[in-house]
């Protein structure tokens, strides 16, 4: 063909596209835009005003309009590896995806005329009043995001009194957490697959004043966490000098909680033997709450109940467990069902709005644990960005409770929830 007619056949092609119905699909139109000037182009329905470039970075966290705000500069700081290793998920990241969607299939069914000229945000979770049923989810190695870490992110905590969850493989000791939230914690317990190291761990968290254990119990094997491993390959830093993939008990010896612990035999950091056997070992090991990490179906949570346990948390783990493409929040009516509040049931995985806190306090929860979002905050600007980040949750959800008319968080009932 010549060019001649290569420039016919389009001229054709484009007049059959200008008068196809195929046009009604936005991303053909654009194609056809694209091509020519002059083909009509739908307009996105509702039109998009705000701009939102991800090149237009906040520059202070008191510019940041809500959660998302911080993520891209918390790209920007972070070394590739560790911000890959904080946002991946699991293979097609379906969960991922379903952690966010699933918000969606709930809606909030608003009362009016109460009055909520003053709203109390203040929960009771085992035992111990908060001023908000917002909390610091456990995520490890806060020093790979910001210097300050786990420190930085317990002071951003006290300001707003949320109970905080420090993980297992925290960069900072818990006695050093616990001075910087200025309040007891909880610990959360990955169990090794070695007793003694375990049960070192759970003694070094009572001791340092942790009131309850989390225990994980929904990391069992291997995963693809392949927003990780793309993203570490285009981080040129020379990773061994921090980590040492060859030999797990030296890669964790400088880890603070396992400081002074006997890690020989040690060939897990996590435990795929975990059974119903483990949790009463646990809680005839520890003077602390047990609460179980991980939940995900009715049956469990019955057997979380019988097992006398103090709590369970509904989690996915941030979707880096298992890609099911089954959200938190899709998971929880069937187990808030079966536990008929015979113990607290916390959520986490994809919390990013006071209305999906919300929504998830109407559902039956009692707390709701947030994960990346205080992450992006740290990584974007150290304690200042953490602070904002629950800042921003905590106004979002005060705004909710003012919308949907509940005083109080035991005003956030199931009638105030429909599903889609
Ligand atoms: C650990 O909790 C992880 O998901 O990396």
């Amino acid at each position: 063909m010549n060019s001649r007619d290569t420039a016919a056949s389009r001229r054709q092609l484009l007049k059959w596209l200008a008068a196809s119905p195929l046009l009604a699909f936005p991303g053909l139109a654009g194609l056809a835009a694209q091509t020519s000037p002059r083909v009509p182009q739908a307009r996105p329905d509702p039109m998009i005003w705000a701009p939102g470039d991800l090149q237009d970075l906040i520059t202070t966290p008191a510019d940041a309009i809500n959660v998302f705000d911080f993520e891209p500069v918390a790209r920007k700081n972070v070394p590739p590896a560790h911000f890959g290793y904080m946002a991946s998920g699991i293979d097609d990241e379906v969960t991922l995806r379903a952690n966010r969607e699933g918000f969606l299939k709930f809606q909030l069914r608003p009362r009016r005329l109460v009055d909520v000229s003053k709203v109390d945000m203040s929960t009771n979770i085992l035992g111990v009043r908060y001023d908000t049923p917002i909390v610091v989810a456990p995520i490890g190695g806060h020093r790979a995001y910001h210097s300050g870490g786990e420190e930085a992110v317990a002071r951003a905590a006290k300001v707003g009194n949320h109970l905080m969850i420090l993980s297992t493989q925290s960069t900072t000791s818990p006695e050093a957490v616990i001075a910087a939230r200025g309040a007891p914690i909880w610990y959360q317990l990955y169990a090794t697959n070695k007793w003694d190291v375990t049960k070192a761990f759970l003694a070094r968290a009572e001791r340092a004043g942790c009131l309850a254990v989390a225990v994980t119990v929904d990391r069992n094997g291997g995963r693809n966490q392949e927003t990780l491993f793309r993203l570490q390959r285009t981080d040129t830093r020379n990773c061994s000098a921090c980590h040492d993939r060859g030999n797990l008990e030296a890669n964790y010896r400088t880890r603070p909680m396992y400081e002074g612990v006997d890690l020989s035999g040690l060939s897990n950091i996590q435990s795929s033997a975990l059974t119903w056997e483990t949790i009463k070992r646990i809680r005839d090991t520890t003077r602390m709450k047990v609460v179980i990490k991980g939940i995900l179906a009715h049956e469990d949570a019955e057997l979380a109940v019988k097992a006398g346990v103090d709590g369970i948390v509904v989690s996915n783990h941030g979707a880096r467990s298992e890609d099911s493409g089954r959200s938190t929040i899709d998971a929880l009516p069937e187990i808030v069902e079966r536990v008929g509040g015979r113990m607290p049931i916390l959520i986490d995985s994809g919390f990013r709005r006071g209305t999906d806190i919300a929504k998830a306090l109407c559902m039956g929860a009692t707390a709701v644990c947030v994960g990346r979002p205080y992450i992006w905050g740290l990584g974007a600007f150290g304690q200042p960005g953490v602070e904002r980040v629950l800042d921003l949750l905590r106004t979002e959800l005060f705004a909710t409770m003012q919308q949907v008319g509940a005083p109080s968080i035991k005003n956030l009932v199931p009638a105030m929830v429909r599903r889609a």
